[in-house]
């Protein structure tokens, strides 16, 4: 296990480069279990989530092939088990998508399911209903277990109506629709980057979706899904996290291969509190060289302000000047980190889903911990700001979803290192 050691107050000064996007890798890597071909995936992020299901994808039949550092060839020709073991699937929230494309293919899938999670209940009974809706019988224990109802084992489309906006649901239900038989359309989706990536991918490789990043998605059923090429786009909120990072330490940032117009929430929040930011084609540039100017946030799903660059942007409000205000508006829990904040010198209240800020001067270096994967990540945009030295603690929550945060942020002159320290199972499950 690894803690991160910061020495902060300096500001950062350079270029990163944005890694592939997470939250896609994550599901287009099950989806091409779906895929009846060779499928190339390129620009994939190295993070531990995208390794263990390479394990998983590996233990079902699939085959994976590393090309090179972002990319891996996945041949989903003979795959033998629709089952995947407990053990891996518990610790990666995002295996339920490996329900809706086992389901879509085969007809069939038994995945276990996380229990709680780290910041509020997690339902899955948005995924569920749609499934039913496509004729799959749906038991729910420790395992889902899901199989089209159909003599010939095809699921069979069908109007879905999502009760609540959910990107998870609105991805697993368009991959289990793919190869279903007829028309499924999905209302009340969700627009996230990362809905639009699955479906380009789905339909490079032969699928037939229309309306992604719409709030109404068309997915008229194929036969098979043949092989082709993808590439995932850029993350984010990894970007927005360097975004924040240099709004908190002051200095100067080239952030490189973004999409602008996913930027475009997080920059103008920044912008706000006098931070500069300027689009040049697929590059942002971040200034913060004046005081912090206090805001106000709600999060909520995209285009708003996106609930996994909450805690970041609440690090950065609590070093700047008067009363900011975040309401949380997609998760019912996600101000656990508000603990560790404090151990810095943060000064802020949290009712509900309201946390209210008073800006302070500067956080003071201490003992801390990641709590979750956002959370994690702005503990590092504190440690960065913070006088003297913070140890963060449970950073392996932050290699779940960041490649090389440290290596990157050392290059633009942040002054962090890993050292390891002894293991301590940490039950890491549920989050993501
Ligand atoms: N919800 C339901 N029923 C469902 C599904 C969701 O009530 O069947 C509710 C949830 O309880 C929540 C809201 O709907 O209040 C939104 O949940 P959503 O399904 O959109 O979240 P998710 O798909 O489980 C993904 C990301 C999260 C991100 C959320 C919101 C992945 C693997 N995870 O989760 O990312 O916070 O969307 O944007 O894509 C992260 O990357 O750190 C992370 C947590």
């Amino acid at each position: 296990m690894n803690q991160y050691i910061v020495n902060g107050n300096r500001p950062l000064f350079g270029e990163v480069t944005i890694s592939g996007a997470k939250n896609a890798a994550v599901a287009i890597i099950p989806a091409a279990l779906m895929v009846d071909g060779i499928c190339r995936i390129e620009n994939i992020p190295q993070i531990s989530d995208v390794t263990l299901l390479f394990s998983i994808l590996d233990e079902l039949g699939a085959k994976v092939r590393v090309l090179n550092q972002h990319a891996v060839e996945i041949d989903s020709r003979h795959i033998h088990s629709t089952k995947p073991s407990f053990d891996l699937v518990r610790k990666i929230r995002a295996s339920y998508y490996l329900i809706g494309a086992l389901l879509g293919r085969f007809g069939q899938a038994t995945v276990a399911m996380p229990g709680g999670c780290n910041f509020g209940v997690r339902p899955i009974d948005q995924h569920v209903k749609g499934f039913k809706a496509l004729g799959a019988e749906v038991t729910e224990g420790n395992f889902v277990e899901a199989v089209a109802k159909s003599e010939n084992g095809r699921l069979v489309g069908a109007p879905v109506y999502m009760d609540v906006v959910s990107v998870g649901a609105t991805m697993n239900v368009m991959m289990a629709a793919v190869l279903a038989e007829g028309i499924t359309t999905i209302e009340n989706a969700a627009k996230e980057p990362h809905i639009v990536d699955l479906a380009n991918f789905l339909n490079s490789m032969g699928a037939d979706i229309k309306g992604a990043g719409t709030d109404s998605i068309k997915i008229r059923g194929v036969e098979r899904l043949n092989g082709g090429t993808y590439c995932i786009i850029p993350d984010q909120i990894e970007a927005g996290t360097y975004m924040t990072a240099v709004a908190a330490t002051g200095g100067q940032l080239l952030i490189k291969n973004i999409i602008p117009k996913h930027m475009e929430c997080i920059s103008a929040k920044l912008m706000e509190m006098g931070v500069y930011v300027e689009e040049i084609d697929d590059t942002l540039l971040v200034r913060r060289s004046g005081p912090l100017q206090r805001a106000k946030v709600k999060t909520q799903p995209y285009p708003g302000f996106p609930t996994d660059m909450q805690p970041q942007i609440a690090t950065v409000m609590a070093l700047a000047e008067g009363t900011s205000m975040v309401t949380e508006a997609v998760w019912n829990n996600r101000f656990r980190y508000v603990d560790e904040l404090r151990r810095l010198g943060a000064n802020i209240q949290v009712d509900g889903r309201v946390a209210v800020i008073e800006g302070i001067d500067h956080f003071t270096g201490a003992p801390i911990e990641a709590c979750d994967l956002r959370a994690g990540a702005a503990m590092v945009v504190a440690a960065l700001a913070a006088h003297g030295t913070t140890e963060i603690s449970h950073v392996q929550y932050i290699e779940r979803g960041y490649e090389d945060l440290v290596g990157k942020l050392r290059a633009v002159g942040a002054d962090i290192r890993i050292v390891e320290v002894p293991d301590e199972d940490l039950g890491m499950e549920n989050i993501g």
